[in-house]
This record gives structure tokens, sequence and C-alpha cells, in this order.
């Protein structure tokens, strides 16, 4: 005769496999696996058991509860995937889904990319600063006097508390001299402002790349060839660079960067694309005023700087005719450069 256990295990399995419904699966699994279920009784009533009926009887019960543990969890799942079809079976899964648009980098990005990747390949390291910047940094340090126009109410976007939107990136020069003595090689991507009227060439938030190279013996030999090399590659090599003397407070001598190529819409003529030039003692003196140092000595280190305008060369690289469909987000425009 079987034992009582075996009768037990053969009642539940045969509950479990005609329970209609989660409910009474759920009433099986608490009459036999409950705490004071059946099975777990038997747990209870091996303890008065003699030593010769405890291992086979233990073993027993062991393969009963595992097998009525099985065969809940087979019933389960089963009315899981009934009711997983059932939901499934209003919605037709051959109809075209709802398709998510693909997106592309900005043309703007694309160019900054392109930029940062060749002046990387040139030993330049990326350096950031804050858009949101003080006086000192903007103009003091970079050898521009108070009564500079360029502080110009008229020409800066000032904040209530005196700082001011950045009027251009050359602020990351200092902020790369302060945090860093040289030898130093750094470019820092990012936005600039103005109060310029918008119209097809003038936005009053555009873009640079900042440069900086601090070195012993760096020239304006240097800063040419750097330049130079960075415009071949960025619009091919039958690219023509030209410097022009020109001038800023924070470099002497300073020039202008022209380009002119085949390669480009209007290849004809010159376009503007740089300012540059030698940094001028004064900025490294002001520099290790705030280091509380003489690290930037400039009897025994010199650098060059320049500053790239990006909108005007994502401009002549893509041949977009107006500076404002960057910021217009229309996808017509957009997608052209996907
Ligand atoms: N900061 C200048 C501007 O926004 C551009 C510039 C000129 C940057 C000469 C430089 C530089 O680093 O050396 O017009």
């Amino acid at each position: 005769m079987s034992h009582k256990l075996e009768q037990l295990r053969d009642s539940a399995l045969r509950e479990i496999e005609s329970a209609g419904d989660e409910q009474s699966l759920e009433a099986a699994r608490v009459k036999y696996l409950g705490r004071s279920g059946t099975v777990s009784a038997w747990g209870e009533q091996m303890k008065t058991l003699g030593k010769d009926e405890k291992p086979t009887v233990g073993k027993l019960l062991n393969e009963v509860r595992n097998a009525v543990t099985a065969a809940i969890e087979e019933r389960a799942q089963k009315f899981r995937a009934q009711k997983e079809s059932a939901a499934l079976s209003n919605i037709d899964i051959s109809l075209p889904g709802t398709p998510h648009e693909r997106g592309s980098l900005h043309p703007l990005t694309q160019m900054l990319d392109r930029s940062i990747d060749i002046f990387r390949r040139m030993g330049f390291a990326l350096a950031d600063g804050p858009d949101i910047e003080d006086e000192w940094h903007c103009f003091d340090a970079l050898n521009t006097p108070p009564e500079h126009p360029a502080r110009n109410e008229q020409d800066t976007f000032f904040l209530r508390d005196g700082r001011l939107l950045r009027t251009h990136t050359s602020t990351v020069q200092i902020r790369a001299m302060q945090a860093a003595p040289p030898p130093i090689r750094v470019i820092a991507p990012g936005a600039a402002y103005r109060r310029d009227e918008l119209d097809a060439t003038h936005s009053p938030q555009f873009h640079q790349i900042e440069g900086l190279y601090v070195d012993e013996n760096v020239s304006v030999a240097d800063l040419k060839g750097a330049l130079e090399f960075f415009m071949r590659e960025l619009f091919g090599p039958d690219t023509a660079v030209q410097f022009r003397p020109h001038f800023f407070p924070f470099t002497e001598p300073s020039l202008e960067v022209y380009v002119k190529s085949k390669a480009l819409k209007g290849g004809e003529q010159w376009i503007e694309v740089a300012g540059s030039g030698v940094v001028h003692p004064a900025v490294f003196e002001q520099v290790n005023d705030a280091r509380g140092d003489k690290a930037y000595d400039p009897e025994k280190w010199s650098g060059y700087a320049f500053g790239l305008g990006m909108d005007r060369l994502a401009m002549i690289l893509f041949d977009i005719p107006d500076i404002r469909f960057f910021a217009q987000n229309d996808l017509r425009f957009l997608r052209q450069f996907a």
C-alpha cells in the first residue's frame, strides 16, 4: 500500500491540475503548502517519528513538497501565458508601428567636432569656462582697460550683479593659465554673447573656439603654421590663408586670419575667420598676480592665441547663407545635414 504521503501528493496534483483559474490554484497552494497546510503539517509530524522511520519519511516528504511546488508553478505559468495572449488578441501585431524619427547632429556641432578633432591631433587639450563671467576674466586680465568700447553696456550683456555674458571665449585663456603652469596647449569651444542686432551675419549668441599655446620660444611662425594646417585640414589642401595686421589688447602683434578656397562657394574672395596673435606680456603679468607666483614669467615664456568664429566657419563650409538658421530649429534646414 502506498504511503499516506503519496496519497496526499496524488490528490494535491489532481486538485492543481483541475484548478480552473488563479483563485482556485491559490486555494490549493494554501491548502497544501500554506503555513498550516497539509504538507507543512507533515513536517511538524516528522519530529514525533522514531529514528528508523525519519530518513525515509523525510526524503518522501521532500519529494512530495517539490512535486507539489513544481506543479503549482507550472499551472501558474499556464495562467500567465493565457492572460498574455488574451491581452494581445485585440492587437494586430502585423500593423506598422509608430516610427521614431532618427535625429542627427546640428551643423554647428558637426563643425565643432571636426575642428576639435584636428586640434587634438596637434596636441591641444580641451579647456572649459563659464558663459557667465566676471569683468576681470573677460576684460582686465586680457589687458582691456575700463574705457575700452567692448566694455560698454551697449556691446555687452551685463547682469544686475555686475557679472556678464562673456563677449568672447578668450576668458578661458585666463582660467587655463590660472589653473596650470606652462607649458600649456588648450582649445576652448563655446558660446559668446554680444548685443548685436540679429541679421544674416550677426547673432547675439555665437560660437568660438579659443586656442592658447604657451611654451618657450613660441613665435608668430608657430601660430601661422598651426592655423594654416588647421584651415587646410578643414577646407582642403588648396586653401589659402592670409594674416593681416590688426589690433587686440591681449596680443602683440595681433593678426586677423582670412581664408580663400576654390572648394568653397564664393571661393575667390577672402573671408575673415579668426583673430589671433602673440600673447601680450601684460596678460601673463595679470595671471601671475592672480596666481600669486611668477609661473608665467614673460622673460621665459611666450605664447600664441587665437579665436575662431565657428558660425562663420560652418556657414562657409556648408554654404549656409544666414546665421539665423542655426537657432530656428527648422527641420527642413537641419535635415540637410543629417
Ligand atoms: N577674442 C577675440 C574676439 O572675440 C578673438 C581673438 C583675437 C582671440 C585674438 C584670441 C586672439 O585669442 O589672440 O574677437
